[in-house]
């Protein structure tokens, strides 16, 4: 028995030997004997890397929208595709929140656990693909402001993405410390970065805002810094041509259509250069109010890596894996026409090849068919993982909450101002001379209000503006069409607001709005924006109201987590918003994956053992909110939401997600 054992044993090896080795693994293939160059544009159609020629086959994640437990298991999904590259921008919003306040993961911040850089590419290397590094500044990527901190827009008249000296002050600052944590990191010095991207899309800033004297900052700050990995610059090469690129670096293309136009325009304006699309729009992002846009179809997709294939193009896959964009930090688009302004969603799924649960899609297997046709380099390819099972957890009812009073009460005193006028967020003298960045703010004035007296916002409201007297809430919850014409929205469509029965002698005004997202795409005006009220006064009756006292809703996550003296509920169904409620509930053994159902619910924000998952919104499109298991634990759990209008009455948990209706694409 043991003899046969063995000899079976044997001769599997044998088996192994005979039909030929394992393949390398990629750095082995591509490290061997030594690494004399990185990645270089010597030969035309293709890249090499320390000689060897290379097609690099490339997938976009961002390690801050997924859970770092998780950065491994994607990044290893995305492997087994084929994949030889990942691709990341870099946050400088979440690694610098306050001036001069840096974060890599150790700043105690709600975000400092996806913020290690250096331990993703690591991680990124040990699962054997290589690494592009965006790091911006500025990154669009439907992130708030496009990746810029909120506190740039303290300095009056600021022109960020230009080569004014106090915006690139604060990307001097911000760059030498980000790069002092890559530079180590380069493929040339052993690591994963072969390339490295200068600005994002600058072509679509708009031709006459363009400064190639901003570009060869970023450039010479890279060298300075001792990035030496190719650099490169990306646009629609067909509506930008080479207006945002810096003259002598490789310039790519980002399309979902139209690859061979695209392809021979690049070959028109550089003939002699390898073709690669840095973003190959495979998906495509939500708006609130809108359809869930799934973008390229199976068969759009099909046809269009085909073409890309044809011109021996590499290709960066946009999105790979989106994961989720956690707490209010997704972003907007404005418009020239009505609503002008249109938010993103939380989940940023965008119908990619790997889900935002990380699940294998259709995409993903064409992806993988189509990468392992044209791949002429054989190496060592993981099997796909298995999938992560997800768990519809028992509902929960709603047992406490903490009403908008209770609430205001426990913000802490230095965090709260009086201020003459209205004032942007952002302008607000607190967190160390950085403002308020995100969530709401409440401008509240004690005034006797007569009956149905006038209330007039004069000005932008940025975003949404909810009305409370004595606590007590007056705007209706959006639902229906229209609302947009109605007092409350940045539309501005009407300023006016009639406070029917305010009850007799001094009453609390509150004017609470709330920053939605700053938009992360467009031209210079795109990017002024300041969130709260602070263009015009706001008047009661006709009156201006001065001395205001201003009180920021950051909800940060220690806040939360702090917060005391929940009440019971009682009757539910009863609750008013804006309110916060709380619910637990207990996991017996490892946590599994699991959705929220807040179809019940109207607008706000959930957060999960105190980490901000995002916003919902009955609007839609998206109905479910993803929770990675890792922010789950055995034993009990608390899942706290902040209701603006009409809460739900129980926590209702799902194992499949549902992000809204589809928009009809062909
Ligand atoms: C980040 O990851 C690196 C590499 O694994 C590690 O050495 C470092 O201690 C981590 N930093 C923090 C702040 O956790
Ligand atoms: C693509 O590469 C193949 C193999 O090297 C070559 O035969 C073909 O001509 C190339 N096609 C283009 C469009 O460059
Ligand atoms: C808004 O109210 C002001 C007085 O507070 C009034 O003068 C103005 O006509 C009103 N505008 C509209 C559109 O109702
Ligand atoms: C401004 O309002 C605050 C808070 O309501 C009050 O304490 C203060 O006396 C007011 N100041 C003036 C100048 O009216």
């Amino acid at each position: 028995m043991v003899s046969i054992r063995v000899f079976l044993f044997i001769s599997a090896l044998l088996t192994i030997n005979v039909m030929g080795q394992d393949p390398p693994t990629l750095y082995q293939y591509y490290t061997e004997g030594g690494i004399s160059s990185g990645l270089e544009t010597l030969t035309t159609r293709q890249f090499t890397l320390n000689g060897k020629p290379i097609t690099l086959y490339s997938g976009s994640i961002h390690y801050y929208r997924v859970v770092p437990e998780y950065w491994r298991d994607r990044l290893r999904r995305m492997r087994s595709a084929g994949l030889n590259a990942i691709e990341t921008y870099v946050p400088w919003n979440l690694h610098e929140p306050e001036i001069g306040t840096f974060d890599f993961g150790d700043g105690g911040n709600d975000f400092s656990p996806l913020l290690n850089i250096t331990q993703f590419l690591k991680i990124a290397q040990e699962e054997d693909l290589f690494v592009i590094l965006r790091p911006g500044p500025y990154i669009c990527t439907e992130w708030d402001f496009g990746g810029l901190p909120s506190w740039l827009l303290r300095y009056p008249g600021i022109k960020v993405r230009t080569s004014d000296p106090i915006f690139t002050g604060h990307v001097k600052q911000f760059f030498d410390q980000l790069l002092a944590q890559v530079v180590d990191y380069q493929f040339t010095r052993g690591g994963s970065i072969i390339a490295v991207q200068i600005e994002n899309e600058y072509g679509s800033f708009g031709a006459a805002n363009i400064q190639t004297s901003y570009l060869e900052f970023i450039r010479d700050t890279y060298v300075e810094d001792g990035i030496s990995e190719l650099l490169f610059t990306c646009d629609s090469a067909v509506s930008s041509g080479t207006t945002g690129a810096l003259p002598g670096y490789l310039m790519m293309a980002n399309f979902n259509n139209n690859p061979a136009e695209q392809f021979d325009k690049l070959l028109e304006l550089q003939p002699d250069k390898p073709l690669m699309s840095m973003e190959f729009w495979v998906g495509w992002f939500d708006h609130w109010w809108s359809t869930h846009d799934t973008g390229l179809t199976t068969d759009r997709l099909t046809t269009n890596l085909g073409i890309i294939f044809s011109y021996n193009a590499s290709v960066n896959f946009y999105m790979f894996h989106g994961g989720t964009t956690f707490g209010f930090l997704n972003g907007a688009n404005s418009k020239g026409s009505f609503p002008f302004y249109e938010a993103d969603t939380s989940s940023y799924d965008y119908d990619a090849p790997l889900s935002e649960a990380g699940d294998y899609t259709t995409k993903f297997d064409i992806i993988k068919d189509m990468v392992a046709q044209d791949n002429q380099v054989s190496t060592l390819i993981p099997n796909p993982p298995l999938i992560n099972a997800k768990i519809a957890y028992p509902t929960v009812a709603i047992t406490e909450f903490l009403s908008f009073e209770q609430i205001i009460q426990q913000i802490p005193a230095d965090l709260i101002t009086q201020i003459d006028t209205v004032t942007n967020m952002e302008a607000l003298e607190i967190n160390r001379g950085s403002g308020q960045s995100y969530g709401l703010i409440v401008y509240r004035k004690q005034i006797d209000i007569p009956p149905n007296a006038e209330l007039q916002i004069t000005g932008r409201i940025r975003d949404v503006a909810m009305v409370l007297v004595d606590g007590v809430q007056k705007t209706k919850r959006p639902e229906g069409a229209l609302l947009l014409e109605t007092f409350g929205y940045w539309t501005q469509e009407n300023p006016n607001f009639t406070i029917i029965d305010p009850p007799a002698g001094t009453n609390t005004l509150d004017i609470v709005v709330e920053n939605w997202a700053r938009v992360n795409f467009g031209s210079p005006s795109d990017f002024e924006q300041k969130k709260g009220l602070f263009e015009g006064p706001v008047s009661v009756d006709g009156q201006v109201l001065s001395n205001l006292t201003a009180i920021p809703l950051e909800f940060k996550s220690k806040w939360v987590k702090s917060l005391t003296g929940w009440q019971p509920v009682e009757g539910a169904g009863q609750l008013q918003g804006p309110l916060m409620v709380r619910a637990k509930f207990q996991i017996q053994g490892t946590p599994t994956d699991t959705f929220l159902d807040m179809s019940a619910w109207s607008k706000g924000c959930i957060f999960v053992n105190g980490f901000n998952i995002g916003r919902f919104f009955l609007q839609g499109p998206q109905v479910t909110s993803y929770i990675p298991a890792p922010l789950l634990k055995e034993g009990e759990n608390e899942i706290i939401v902040f209701e603006h209008y009409i809460p739900g009455t129980q926590i209702v948990f799902t194992a499949v997600p549902n992000l809204g209706r589809k928009k009809i694409t062909n």
